[in-house]
């Protein structure tokens, strides 16, 4: 068997993505709660104050919130040993700022975990996905102050005292390498700006960007001080980092091209992964800092920080890759929170995500060379339009084939040698696109009644897919037909 015992298979969901309930149970809004959905061409915008007349997708979501004891039976009954989820931080602290935990969140959690030890379920907790408590982002233009450290702190201690014993794994930020880009702002970072921007695609001030890499910095510093925490209330937690999985390639053996690519792949990925996994900033980014006119508003003692809060384990999403070039002219592509360069020789989903199953093993072989740390895969999917078939049922072979794919790459990368804990497919059950907030794009085992505008009934039905990831588990991944 290729894989090893306990390979922790399973799904992975986000709070802001899947929960709902955004005001029931105490809980105040987070800054996804003011953002609007959009398309693939409208980017999404947000709002300072919600308007009741507006759609927004993390409200409802897919109603988590009242289906949760529904959905971890069918995960039960795919044999999943894992099911990533995160807390949403304004279901605890509903401004971010009380001193007091919200007890109706907390006893939701609870439920929760209860839930999953049923079927022997692994609990894998995000702290912080992309849902920064509004009045926090309001308060401190979000992760900019340096008090949100404090707070997150608070929060996080809640946890893993609250959950001491009923989660084990956890993940401090999702993709933390986002606020490297002006993509990170508000959906990692809190930060705002004027009302109505759009979430993707607004230049930034050089004010802004330099803003941001001190945000960046505190998020470091939050998640260094909540691993040495975690291991302090319970020294059986194994505590991870999570990033954007996106290798780069050069597009072609031109040396420029080549550095072109060393340049991507250092500020994107080896940056956030060396500090939270080696314990220091990379060489590399006193001359990035330099020649970007950046100066990261450090403390004295951080570095000490940075140093005892090195993670457990590095884990990332994966959904695709890109090229870099030299050359401006050379033609784009759409990508998971990065574009980059088209690959002639990769094919790209509906949404102009390049698919590159290999691509997961060249990362795998990378990060593991690099960290020599146990590796996990929390996200891989394929977002697509899934359409009822005649005889009334979702027959989703392209996920299967996609799926598949980058199964067998990820198993080849543990015959190179790699060690990877688990397997965590993303939006195992449908759920609201981060980058677009829609809902016809689809990535679940199990399909949800809901539509882009908010109607349906929430009622569940497997796909083709879900009886075919149940018995890839069962077979810990030596059947895949
Ligand atoms: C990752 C995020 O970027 O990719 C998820 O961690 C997100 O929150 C996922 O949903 C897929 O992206 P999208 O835009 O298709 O939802």
């Amino acid at each position: 068997m290729t894989l090893k015992e306990g390979f922790l298979w399973g799904g992975a969901t986000a709070a802001n993505q899947y929960e709902g309930g955004w005001n029931e149970g105490g809980k105040g809004p987070g800054v996804p709660d003011h953002i609007r959905g959009g398309t693939v061409s409208t980017p999404r915008t947000w709002d300072m104050e919600i308007d009741p007349n507006v759609y927004y997708p993390s409200h409802q979501a897919v109603d988590f919130y009242h289906h949760y004891k529904e959905d971890i039976a069918l995960y039960g009954e795919m044999g999943f040993k894992c099911f990533r989820l995160s807390i949403n931080w304004s279901r605890i602290y509903p401004t971010g700022m009380e001193e007091e935990a919200n007890q109706e969140g907390l006893a939701f959690y609870h439920d929760v975990f209860a839930e999953c030890r049923k079927y022997d379920i692994e609990p894998l907790v995000t702290i912080s996905h992309y849902e920064l408590p509004w009045g926090l982002s309001i308060k401190y233009n979000g992760w900019t102050g340096r008090e949100v450290i404090g707070h997150f702190m608070r929060y996080a201690e809640t946890l893993f005292t609250e959950y001491k014993g009923e989660v084990h794994y956890w993940l401090t930020f999702n993709e933390i390498n986002n606020g490297t880009g002006a993509m990170g702002r508000i959906l990692s970072l809190g930060m705002l700006g004027k009302d109505g921007r759009p979430m993707f695609g607004d230049p930034e001030t050089p004010e802004e960007i330099n803003d941001r890499f001190t945000a960046l910095h505190h998020q470091f510093v939050a998640s260094a001080l909540a691993v040495k925490k975690g291991h302090e209330i319970d020294p059986a937690n194994k505590i991870g980092m999570m990033t954007i999985g996106h290798p780069v390639y050069a597009y072609t053996c031109n040396p420029k091209d080549v550095i072109a690519m060393n340049e991507e792949m250092n500020m994107r990925l080896f940056y956030c992964a060396d500090v939270q996994v080696r314990g220091h900033y990379p060489f590399f980014a006193k001359r990035y800092w330099e020649e970007n006119n950046i100066t990261v508003r450090m403390e004295e003692g951080d570095e000490e920080i940075l140093k005892e809060g090195t993670v457990d384990f590095l884990s990332f999403s994966y959904y695709m890759s890109s090229a870099a070039s030299a050359d401006p002219e050379v033609t784009k592509v759409q990508g998971n929170m990065f574009s980059g360069v088209k690959n002639p020789y990769l094919k790209a989903s509906e949404w102009g995500w390049q698919i590159d199953p290999e691509g997961l093993r060249i990362l795998l072989n990378q990060l593991y060379g690099r960290y020599e740390v146990p590796l996990m895969i929390v996200e891989n999917g394929l977002g697509a339009v899934d359409e009822r078939s005649e005889d009334g049922k979702f027959h989703d072979t392209y996920r299967i084939d996609y799926l598949r794919s980058h199964i067998e790459a990820m198993k080849e990368a543990v015959r190179d040698g790699v060690d990877l804990m688990g397997y965590t497919m993303w939006g195992c059950t449908d759920l609201v696109s981060a980058s677009t907030g829609e809902m016809k794009k689809r990535y679940g085992f199990i399909y949800v009644d809901r539509d882009n505008d908010g109607n349906g009934d929430f009622h569940r039905e497997r796909k083709d897919s879900f009886y075919w990831y149940k018995k890839v588990i069962a077979s810990n991944g030596e059947d895949l037909d």
